[in-house]
């Protein structure tokens, strides 16, 4: 294999690699460019080495870690990013004492629809380049603000510049124009919308909640949306109690996203199925809502993932290490359970295979902490720690020298 340039990090105080039995270990890291998997014109670098010092193999460039701690880039699965406008005095409102509202989407909808495709994609752009500097070098980026055939499609064409994780939300509310005509409304999506959108997009989701869609026009989207070649993700027991995550098992579902209420059928749904549980605390702590019980699905066996859940409404934030210290601190999730739900755990729910973990032949996407270990992102929350990202082994944000 050719390897026209590597970079080895050394002295590395823990090394999370979501790779073998124990979560972190200590050494040293390498990464090669090396031709990507499809053997394109195109190079992607990948993890080549990990180990102790003593065997790191030689490299072109090597960078010394000083006793701080790597891990995987953050995968966040779940985020709505193309959007136009901001709902703060809705936020202010309810923390203030107003209850969430599904009915706000279309607040951003409306804004959406006017805004020009440059001021959308300025917005993408922004909000990608704060998820990469926090350390999130996979995302995951909705549609859903559109709701016509054109601002759907417009919506997926400019989240695929930023991602190869797109995903089809036509059914995220039913629109003014179809107000009381759900099924009018779900004929659109899973007709001419869907037709319109596919192409441009690799997954299919709803919005399975009271005020939003039931289960059989969720059934009905996701069967179609699976007809047109996309894999379905749903929007499941956010509000309340719901049929969101059987729905989503009986459509073959990537993954149930929220899981704030569930049943002990909804446990046992995802114990025994493939479906991973995605939980988005920062929707619980902008809606001030419980938060979901992620021990009760840890310690049933199911998989569990952390997402920010991105959206100018119930989760302003592009921050995993955020998510990260909620989960640890009100979802009683350990440090090293939370890492892992917020890389190998996203991974999971995106079906990748070549993200979330670093080992031979991992793409190199990784942080380096400002900080000797994992836990430090929930020990100390709301301060800056990451010091450099690298996507696919180049340096993507920040700097790896030591701060002074
Ligand atoms: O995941 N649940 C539906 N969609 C978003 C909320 C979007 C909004 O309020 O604008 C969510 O929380
Ligand atoms: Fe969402």
């Amino acid at each position: 294999m050719a390897h026209p340039h590597s970079t080895l990090i050394t002295r590395i105080g823990e090394l999370v690699t979501n790779d073998s039995v124990s979560l972190a270990c200590s050494g040293p890291l390498a990464s090669s460019s090396s031709p990507g998997a499809s053997g394109g014109p195109g190079f992607a670098a990948i993890t080549a080495w990990t180990g102790p010092a003593a065997r790191a193999p030689a490299a072109d460039s090597i960078i010394d870690a000083d006793g701080r701690a790597v891990l995987p880039g953050f995968v966040d699965s779940h985020a709505h990013l193309v959007f136009a406008g901001e709902r703060s005095a809705e936020f202010a409102a309810r923390m203030a004492g107003l209850p969430y509202q599904a009915g706000g989407i279309l607040t951003t909808v409306a804004a959406t629809r006017a805004a020009t495709d440059v001021a959308l994609r300025a917005n993408l752009r922004r909000l990608a380049a704060e998820m990469l500097r926090q350390g999130t070098t996979t995302f995951e980026c909705k549609s859903g603000y559109g709701l016509t055939v054109a601002d759907e499609k417009r919506g997926l064409m400019l989240a695929a510049e930023v991602t190869p994780e797109v995903t089809f939300l036509g059914a995220h509310v039913v629109p003014p124009e179809f107000a009381g005509d759900v099924t009018g409304y779900v004929d659109l999506v899973c007709g001419p919308m869907l037709d319109a959108c596919a192409p441009h997009a690799r997954w299919v989701d709803v919005f399975c909640e009271d005020g939003a869609f039931g289960a059989e026009e969720a059934a009905a989207v996701l069967a179609a949306g699976r007809a047109a070649g996309l894999v379905p993700r749903v929007h499941a027991n956010q509000l309340g109690p719901g049929p969101g995550v059987r729905v989503a098992a009986e459509a073959g579902a990537a993954s149930a996203d929220h899981c704030t209420f569930l049943s002990d059928a909804d446990i046992d749904v995802l114990t025994s199925t493939p479906v991973v549980a995605t939980l988005l605390p920062g929707a619980e702590f902008g809606t001030r809502q419980l938060f979901p019980d992620a021990r009760r699905l840890l310690d049933t066996g199911a998989t569990v993932a952390l997402a920010t859940d991105c959206n100018p409404g119930s989760s302003f934030t592009s921050s995993m290490p955020f998510c990260v210290a909620l989960a640890v601190r009100d979802m009683r999730m350990t440090t090293q359970e939370a890492v892992w739900a917020a890389t190998a755990g996203g991974a999971a729910a995106l079906r990748r295979l070549d993200v979330g973990r670093l080992g031979a032949g991992a793409r190199a996407d990784l942080i380096l902490l400002d900080a000797p270990s994992h836990a430090y992102l929930a020990y100390r929350p709301g301060v800056p720690q990451i010091a450099a990202v690298w996507q696919a082994g180049r340096l993507a944000a920040g700097s790896p020298l030591s701060s002074p």
